[in-house]
């Protein structure tokens, strides 16, 4: 059989903001991205990560003037930081670089004079806030006021908090600029506007070409339907970023140089390396390229990324993988619950390895929430990675060493389960081609049963104590040694420094391209703990860690903020005693035509009650069929609200962190629809 060619594929992961130090919700990104580049790696193809950090935009800029320091120092002390902490998470860049670099500025004017040579740029004059004490243009994010609609106070410029409205900043009441405090005016300026529309027809092909994933496919889709708007790319000073060449006093908007941060950290690389740039991002190439991002910034790579490489001549992404959102023990992290965990003191306390594994075994290809349970942590990896796949190893090390001087026998007893361990390989492999990192880690931890099912089965610690049995103690664990090496094969793009550990014991590399019949007549080495187990002290004190060293309201960074805010804030008796909690038998349960997460409720709230129809999205999670006939809990007095297919009369109470992982709660036999819940 000929072997194929080794690919060449380009891979990123999204460039976090220079602004803060990076979180758990970042490393979820860059482990799921290096287990897959590992992988690459270990099937023979050449395949190269590059990512860098985001360095420019206005957050940044008052952020190192809050520090009073220049944003060029704050954003170096912010990539050694992040450099530092990847590099303990085992994340293996071929290079990280930043957007604040010669290779990125060069792209972005080139990229920008492109576009604008093809008609693609439209320039005129807008009208926006502008904060007269400071100088400055104001995003929507940094002005407050109160809501125009429900007058709630301290309301942000884009949207209210309490009632929902959207409006446009000018429109709240008494708006004031959260820099300054000053009352902001109305102030026009000249804009470059990126012409999205044009490029309708091109997205819709790339949407159906069939290589993104299908809810992002549809999001992406729903956007194009509510027609596409022209995109400003351009920003007035004083901005952190690139003027634009022949535009004094005008900047690139930080998202137009951001993604051309993938093209600048490459071509820094090649410049370094030797390597031929063209191939990757001229078009007409059969190398591959592929984004992972988080869900939260489809637009930019779905949309306005593929149209600017489709203006400016460049190739398009092979694929965009999307990942949800991290959430810690169900929710939102947060800082008072000490759930915000900083890379950095995650590796305080823990192993890196433990939380690549406890990913790896949560990740798959959707875009669904990823939760951390850190119970659940701790438990898994003690039992799986300690308690079956070291263990392997442990118990057979033992003997080999005090009958055999750690020397594996000639012929292995048992050829046949030895090959179903390497068959089942390609199938791990397609998995992990897949991004089905979860069912990767199911197959190998069926195999680590069945390997200790075989020495259970052997009890080597039995034949040992018997007369003239030696070659079967010897056979038994030489097998155990040889399954063992084919598991920590395949799990060597997830737990790479254990894998070494395991290539030391084993006396030979861990090479999948060269994993073929049995290790036979071979000296291994002694044998060393390959991973401790977690201790719940060690993940106590981190949370008691993240709680105290988070800074409170440290973040200009309006995601981190989003991220931040999981708290509610306390309430009164009173308060509570509003919400009319009631006990509801659901009697129908429906799919909504349309919807993908949410299933239409109709409920009962006792006989000579009206029913009520309620929208919940729990469809990940429950098949309607099963729902009819059960209760749950409704709060009966909410307001009506008008959703996007029909009325809500109410909401069910469910927990959890969303997609197939919510819960629905049930009330304790006995209970009755209408009761109230007290
Ligand atoms: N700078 C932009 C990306 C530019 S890419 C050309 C940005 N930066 S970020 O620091 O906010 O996020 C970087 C990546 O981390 C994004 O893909 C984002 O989705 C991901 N995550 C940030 N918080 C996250 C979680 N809590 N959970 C999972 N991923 C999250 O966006
Ligand atoms: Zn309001």
């Amino acid at each position: 059989m000929a072997t194929p060619q080794p690919r060449k594929i380009l891979v990123t992961s999204a460039l976090p903001y220079a602004n803060g130090p990076l979180h758990l919700g970042h490393m979820l990104e860059q482990i799921q991205t290096d287990i897959w580049v590992r992988f690459q790696k270990s099937r023979g193809n050449q395949c190269l990560y590059v990512c860098a950090d985001d360095a420019h935009g206005t957050a940044i800029m008052l952020a190192a003037e809050k520090l009073g320091i220049s944003p060029e120092e704050h954003i170096t002390t912010i990539h050694k930081s992040h450099v530092q902490d990847s590099a303990k998470f085992l994340i293996e860049f071929d290079n990280f670089h930043s957007t604040h670099s010669d290779e990125n500025r060069r792209w972005s004017e080139d990229i920008f004079s492109r576009l604008k040579q093809n008609g693609h740029i439209a320039a005129r004059e807008i009208t926006q806030a502008f904060d007269p004490q400071k100088q400055l243009f104001l995003s929507d994010r940094f002005i407050k006021g109160s809501c125009p609609r429900c007058k709630t106070a301290d309301q942000y410029g884009d949207n209210c908090e309490a009632c929902g409205a959207t409006y446009s900043p000018l429109e709240l009441i008494d708006p004031v600029s959260a820099l300054s405090g000053a009352v902001p005016i109305e102030k026009a300026s000249t804009h470059f506007f990126f012409k999205l529309p044009e490029f309708e027809s091109m997205l819709r092909d790339w949407l159906d070409s069939g290589t993104l994933q299908s809810q992002v496919a549809n999001k992406l889709r729903e956007w194009l339907d509510a027609g596409l708007q022209e995109w400003d790319i351009s920003r007035d000073a004083p901005y952190f970023g690139f003027e634009i060449p022949g535009e004094p006093g005008k900047y690139f908007y930080v998202w137009l140089d951001a993604p051309i941060g993938y093209i600048g950290s490459f071509q820094n690389y090649c410049d370094r390396s030797g390597l031929g740039f063209d191939e990757y991002w001229e078009q007409g190439h059969d190398t591959e390229l592929y984004h992972f991002i988080g869900k939260d910034i489809v637009n930019f790579h779905g949309l306005f990324w593929p149209a600017m490489l489709h203006s400016a001549g460049l190739r398009a992404p092979t694929s965009v993988f999307v990942h949800g959102f991290l959430t810690v023990n169900g929710t939102k992290m947060s800082k008072s619950r000490g759930t915000f965990i900083n890379a950095a003191t995650y590796l305080d306390h823990l192993d890196a390895e433990y939380l690549r594994y406890y990913f790896a075994a949560k990740l798959s290809s959707s875009v669904d929430d990823i939760d951390l349970n850190l119970e659940d942590f701790v438990q898994r990896v003690n039992s799986d990675v300690v308690g079956k796949v070291v263990n392997i190893a442990s118990r057979c090390a033992g003997f080999l060493r005090k009958g055999f001087d750690n020397q594996l026998t000639d012929n292995c007893s048992e050829p046949e389960l030895l090959q179903a361990f390497l068959d089942s390989g390609e199938a791990i492999a397609q998995l992990f081609e897949a991004r089905e990192f979860n069912k990767v880690i199911r197959e190998i931890v069926i195999l680590a049963d069945r390997a200790n099912q075989y020495i259970d089965e052997k009890k080597p610690w039995v034949l040992a104590k018997e007369e003239g049995r030696e070659q079967e103690v010897h056979e038994a664990c030489s097998t155990g040694i040889n399954l063992f090496r084919v598991i920590m094969t395949y799990l060597k793009p997830v737990l790479p420094a254990m894998a070494e550990k395991a290539e030391t014991f084993l006396n030979c590399s861990l090479d999948w391209t060269q994993l073929k019949g049995a290790l036979e007549g071979h000296q291994i080495n002694k044998f060393k703990p390959l991973l401790t187990r977690v201790e719940r002290e060690q993940v106590d004190a981190m949370v008691n860690d993240s709680r105290e060293s988070a800074p409170a309201g440290s973040s200009d960074n309006a995601k981190a903020a989003a991220v931040n805010d999981g708290d509610s804030a306390e309430i009164q008796f009173d308060d509570f005693a509003k919400v009319d909690l009631r006990v509801a038998e659901i009697v129908a349960a429906d799919s909504v035509e349309g919807a993908d997460k949410l299933l239409c409720l109709t409920l009962s709230l006792g006989s000579g009650q009206a029913t009520r129809q309620v929208f919940a999205g729990i469809k990940a999670a429950y098949r309607p069929e099963d729902l009819v006939g059960r209760l749950t809990v409704v709060v009966a007095n909410l307001a009506p609200r008008k959703m996007r297919f029909g009325i809500s009369e109410g909401m069910v109470l469910a927990a959890g962190p969303g997609g197939e992982e919510i819960f629905l709660l049930q009330p304790d036999a006995g209970a009755t629809p209408g009761m109230q819940v007290k």
